[in-house]
């Protein structure tokens, strides 16, 4: 069965968790990948599915550079572990609301895929309140979003927020945020 489809199927299982019927499209992937650049060395990705856009960081990542990418389900945690060997990466198969346990300071990109509109408003507040205070002053956190009124969600905590529309189905918006309100 084609790689994709076993995805899609998986994703569909899992829709509660998912939020997603499918994995995120090319362009999209080059889309929130775009701040990671030669000075990026500590990204942290939350919502690693099968490791597509974990595909597309490694690949902008400098040599030096380290990925935290975090999953909440063990089986998508084993796939992306058969998949992509490569030193840089570390899976962590827990959720994005206790990246302190795993990462102590200066990120320099948050990605993150994770179905934000389905989290409790607790939950949220926990995982932006814990990434924010990890995240460097000029570090880019970006989030894919099917919404795009939703700078609310950000503005608190960054003065610079950035939305680009990308036609897809359903339509993706990524949200780069940068400029850390202090
Ligand atoms: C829409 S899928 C995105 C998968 C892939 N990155 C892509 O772009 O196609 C969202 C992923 O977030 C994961 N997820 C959900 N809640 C999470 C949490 N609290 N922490 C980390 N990952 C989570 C889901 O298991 C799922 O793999």
């Amino acid at each position: 069965m084609p790689s994709k489809l076993k995805t899609a199927i998986e994703f569909v299982k899992h829709i509660r968790t998912t939020g997603a019927i499918n994995q995120t499209s090319k362009r999209t992937e080059e889309e929130i990948t775009q701040q990671v650049v030669e000075h990026s060395k500590l990204v942290v990705e939350f919502g690693m599915g099968h490791g597509n856009i974990t595909e597309k960081i490694l690949s902008k990542l400098p040599a030096d550079g380290r990925l935290f990418a975090f999953e909440v389900n063990s089986d998508f945690c084993k796939v992306v572990e058969e998949s992509i060997d490569d030193d840089r990466l570390t899976i962590v198969n827990d959720s994005a609301a206790n990246i302190a346990k795993y990462v102590d300071k200066d990120i320099n990109n948050i990605i993150s895929s994770m179905p934000l509109t389905m989290f409790s408003r607790e939950l949220v507040s926990e995982i932006f309140k814990e990434s924010f205070s990890l995240l460097k002053a000029d570090g880019y956190f970006s989030q894919i979003l099917y919404n795009k009124n939703s700078r609310d969600k950000f503005d608190q905590y960054f003065s610079i927020i950035d939305v680009t529309g990308i036609i897809s189905f359903p339509p993706q918006f990524v949200y780069h945020c940068t400029d850390k309100v202090s």
